[in-house]
């Protein structure tokens, strides 16, 4: 029986990977966070000095390095890079504001499109990203574009930045992800758009805990 996927996909701080986590514990399956994956390479490649315009260093880097996921007992999800925990690094501003240069390069997508694939083949996953279910799970069973005011995503990312002690200013934050949607949106290789077959959710004025529900519901609809 083949496994079931569930895709994600959106533009930055629509909440994404805060529903996927809840998503994936409730049914049991795996959680793929695939822009930690970008995130990853991006960070290696900034304190390994390497030109963020090399897309072919950057592709050899995407290929020889590990990237996994660990879950604690507790429930967070940690990400290794190369042995290297550096779950927070990966969201630091310095990554945020480099990581869509990375992405646009298709030989560094398809290096990581690969892991994505091999990650899914053999486990029940949620994953989330930019191109889930047009590219990575194009078969997926649910597809998820979840979406979100430019406003109302800047104010959430604002908050989740100063919990974790960074103090960056809310414009600086809010250009960011708009320019972040820009690149995501308009690159030739894999770029953020919705799957034909896509339920749209605007989260802007729903709680966390409304778009798990309704998501729920989809799939109870589709068993
Ligand atoms: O999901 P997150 O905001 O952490 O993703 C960071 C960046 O990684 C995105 O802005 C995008 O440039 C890239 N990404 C991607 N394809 C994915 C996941 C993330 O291009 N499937």
């Amino acid at each position: 029986m083949r496994n079931i996927q569930i895709a994600i996909d959106g533009p930055a701080g629509a909440g994404k990977s805060t529903v996927a986590k809840k998503l994936a514990d409730l049914l049991g399956f795996v959680y793929i966070d695939t822009g930690a994956m970008y995130r990853a390479i991006t960070y290696k490649a900034l304190r390994q000095g390497i030109s963020l315009d090399n897309a072919e260093a950057l592709t050899n880097t995407a290929k020889d390095t590990a990237i996994q996921f660990v879950r604690t007992k507790q429930g967070r999800q940690l990400i290794f890079c190369d042995g290297r925990e550096v779950t927070e690094e990966i969201r630091s501003p310095d990554v945020s504001e480099n990581v869509s240069k990375i992405a646009q390069f298709s030989s560094v997508r398809e290096v990581l499109v690969r892991k994505q694939q091999e990650l899914a083949s053999n486990q029940n996953v949620v994953m989330d990203g930019r191109d889930i279910g047009t590219v990575v799970l194009p078969q997926a069973e649910c597809k998820i574009y979840l979406t979100a005011s430019l406003e109302e995503r800047t104010a959430r990312r604002y908050h989740e930045l100063l919990l974790k002690g960074y103090t960056e200013e809310y414009a600086k934050i809010r250009e960011n992800l708009a320019q972040r949607d820009e690149m995501d949106k308009n690159r030739e290789a894999g770029p953020l758009k919705i799957a034909e077959d896509a339920v749209i959710i605007d989260s802007t004025d729903l709680t966390q805990e409304e778009v798990l529900q309704k998501i729920l519901g989809l799939l109870g609809q589709r068993r």
